[in-house]
C-alpha cells in the first residue's frame, strides 16, 4: 500500500529513535485485585458469559472500554474543586462553552450527561419513519436512538474497511460513491443529516481522512444535507491525519481539528473519551434553530443549558481535558502504545485489525475462531476465554452487539466479528500491556478448546448490555 509507506516516512520523521515514554508521572495509585483461574471460570458462568455483568473488582486488566475511564490529571482536579455548582450562569459553563467554541468554531454549545443523551435530543428532533441517517458507521448508541424514533441508520464503509487484517491509511472513510448513490436513492429530503464517527469505533477505531470529510461535505453541500460529527475520538483521528495524510506532518494537530471541525454543521461528542472526563458530552451546532431546539428538550431531559446534565465541576475538567488532549507528546503516546499491542500480537500470528486503530485493538474473532459459527457468537466466545485466562475484560464488537433476526428467526450477522480491546487514557503501563499481549498469545495457542454459545436471555434493542448466554450443548 503506498500511502501507508509514506505514512510510516512521515512517523518516522516524527518519532525519535528513543522509546516513546508515557507522557505523565503517576501521583495517585488504584489497587488491582488478583484471583484465579478457576475462580474467574465461576465469575464468567454467574455473568451468564457478558463481561457487563462481571464486577470491575473481580477484573485484573479492565479493556472493557476507554469511555470515561480516563485518569484525570493534576490540572484536572484542581479543576474539580473550582467548579462553581450555580445553577445558572456558573462560571465553569462558560469556561466549558468558551473552550469548546474554540475548538469547534460553532457558536451553538450545549452540554450534556454523555454522548448518547447528544443522540436521543438530536434524533428526537431530526428523527421520526421514513428518515434516514447516513453514515461511515453509526456507534450502537447512535443507531439505537435514531431507530427509537422509526428512522433508519445506514454504513456506508468505504471498501478497505470491511477487511480487517488488510491494511490501509484510512479504513474508516465513508464510501462517498456510495453515499450518492444512497442519497439519489433516498430522496435528500428524506435525510436529515449525514453523521462521520472521528474516528470509526465499531469498524475498528480507524481514522477517517481530511479528504474523505471535505468529498462528503462537497456531497452534502450539493444535496442541502447537514454534515455532522460524532467526534468522541477527534483528537486521535486529527493525529492520524498528521501521520498518514499528505500535507498535514507539519500542521499543528489544533490547526487539524480546526480544519475538521470547519466542514461541519454541527457534532455530538462523548467528553467520556477525548476530553479525559469520567462524565459528560455535547451538542454544537451553526444552526440556531436547531440549538433552540434542543435547549428546549434538554431543559425538559437533562437540566438548565448552563450545565446539562452536569455538575459545574465536570463542565471544568471537560474543559481543561479538551486542551490536554491536543498535546503532541500525549497523542504521540497514545497512538504508539496501541500499535505496540497490535505490533506484538500480529508477531504471534494473532489475526487482528491493521492497521492499529487509535483507542483499541481490535481482534478478528472469526479468524481467531474459525471452528466457531458466527450463530454461535465467536467474539463473544473470545472475551470470556481471555477473561478466564487473565482476567482481562473487553468487548464483542459483532454479531452479538449488531447482529438481527430475519422474518424467520435466522441470525443476520454483523460485517465484523470483532473483540475489542480498548485502552484507558493514562492509565495502564507498558508491564500492563505486556501482560496482555501474554495472555492473548496464550489463548490464541489454545484457541481450539474455545466453545461457541448460545443467547438464553436477550432485550430487543442493545442487547449485548444485559445479554445472557450459555456454552452451545453444555445442557
Ligand atoms: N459515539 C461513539 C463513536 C462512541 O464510541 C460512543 C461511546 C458514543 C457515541 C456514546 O457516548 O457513552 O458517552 O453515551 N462509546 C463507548 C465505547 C461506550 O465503549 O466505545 P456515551
Amino acid at each position: 500500500m503506498p500511502q501507508l509507506t509514506k505514512a510510516k516516512e512521515v512517523q518516522s520523521k516524527i518519532q525519535t529513535v528513543k522509546t516513546i515514554i508515557e507522557p505523565f508521572r503517576i501521583k495517585s495509585v488504584e489497587p488491582i485485585y488478583f484471583n484465579t483461574v478457576q475462580e474467574r471460570k465461576e465469575i464468567l458462568e454467574k455473568a451468564c458469559f457478558n463481561p457487563f455483568l462481571i464486577h470491575a473488582n473481580d477484573v485484573l486488566i479492565d479493556l472493557l472500554t476507554d469511555s470515561g475511564t480516563s485518569a484525570m490529571s493534576s490540572q484536572q482536579w484542581a479543576g474539580i474543586m473550582q467548579g462553581d455548582e450555580s445553577y445558572a450562569g456558573s462560571p465553569s459553563f462558560y469556561h466549558f462553552e468558551e473552550t469548546v467554541q474554540r475548538i469547534t468554531g460553532m457558536p451553538f454549545i450545549i452540554p450534556t450527561h454523555q454522548g448518547r443523551a447528544s443522540e436521543k435530543i438530536l434524533f428526537s428532533i431530526l428523527g421520526g419513519k421514513g428518515k434516514y441517517f447516513l453514515s461511515n458507521t453509526l456507534f450502537d448508541t447512535t443507531r439505537a436512538n435514531i431507530e427509537y424514533t422509526g428512522a433508519e441508520g445506514i454504513d456506508l464503509i468505504c471498501d478497505e474497511g470491511k477487511h480487517p487484517t488488510i491494511p490501509a491509511p484510512f479504513k474508516g472513510n465513508i464510501n462517498t460513491k456510495a453515499l450518492e448513490k444512497k442519497i439519489a436513492e433516498l430522496g435528500a429530503e428524506n435525510i436529515p443529516l449525514c453523521i462521520i464517527t472521528i474516528t470509526n469505533n465499531s469498524g475498528g477505531g480507524q481514522p477517517v481522512s481530511m479528504n474523505n470529510i471535505v468529498e462528503t461535505k462537497k456531497i452534502c453541500q450539493k444535496n442541502n444535507i447537514p454534515l455532522f460529527l460524532d467526534a468522541c475520538r477527534f483528537a486521535e483521528n486529527a493525529y492520524f491525519i498528521k501521520l498518514r495524510e499528505e500535507g498535514y506532518a507539519e500542521v499543528p494537530v489544533s490547526e487539524i481539528v480546526k480544519e475538521l471541525f470547519s466542514y461541519a454543521d454541527g457534532c455530538t461528542m462523548s467528553a467520556k473519551k477525548d476530553a479525559f472526563a469520567n462524565i459528560g458530552g455535547f451538542l454544537a451546532f451553526h444552526d440556531e434553530k436547531l440549538a433552540q431546539q434542543s435547549r428546549n428538550l434538554l431543559i425538559i431531559t437533562e437540566g438548565f443549558p448552563t450545565y446539562g446534565g452536569l455538575a459545574g465541576r465536570d463542565l471544568e475538567a471537560i474543559a481543561i481535558g479538551l486542551n490536554e488532549i491536543m498535546d503532541e507528546h500525549y497523542l504521540q503516546y497514545r497512538i504508539r502504545s496501541i500499535e505496540y499491542l497490535t505490533h506484538k500480537l500480529i508477531a504471534a500470528g494473532v489475526p487482528v485489525m491493521q492497521p492499529a486503530g487509535g483507542h483499541a485493538v481490535y481482534i478478528d474473532a472469526k479468524g481467531f475462531l474459525p471452528h466457531i459459527p458466527v450463530s454461535q457468537y465467536p467474539g463473544q466466545a473470545l472475551v470470556g476465554a481471555i477473561y478466564v485466562e487473565g482476567g482481562i475484560r473487553s468487548v464483542e464488537i459483532g454479531s452479538l452487539m449488531f447482529g438481527k433476526y430475519d422474518s424467520t428467526g435466522n441470525l443476520i450477522p454483523a460485517p465484523l466479528e470483532l473483540v475489542r480491546l480498548a485502552i484507558p487514557r493514562r492509565v495502564y503501563t507498558q508491564s500492563h500491556i505486556d501482560y496482555v499481549a501474554e495472555v492473548i498469545i496464550e489463548v490464541f495457542q489454545n484457541r481450539n478448546s474455545i466453545n461457541g454459545l448460545e443467547i438464553t436471555e436477550e432485550s430487543p434493542m442493545l442487547r449485548h448490555f444485559t445479554a445472557k448466554l450459555k456454552p452451545v450443548n453444555s445442557d
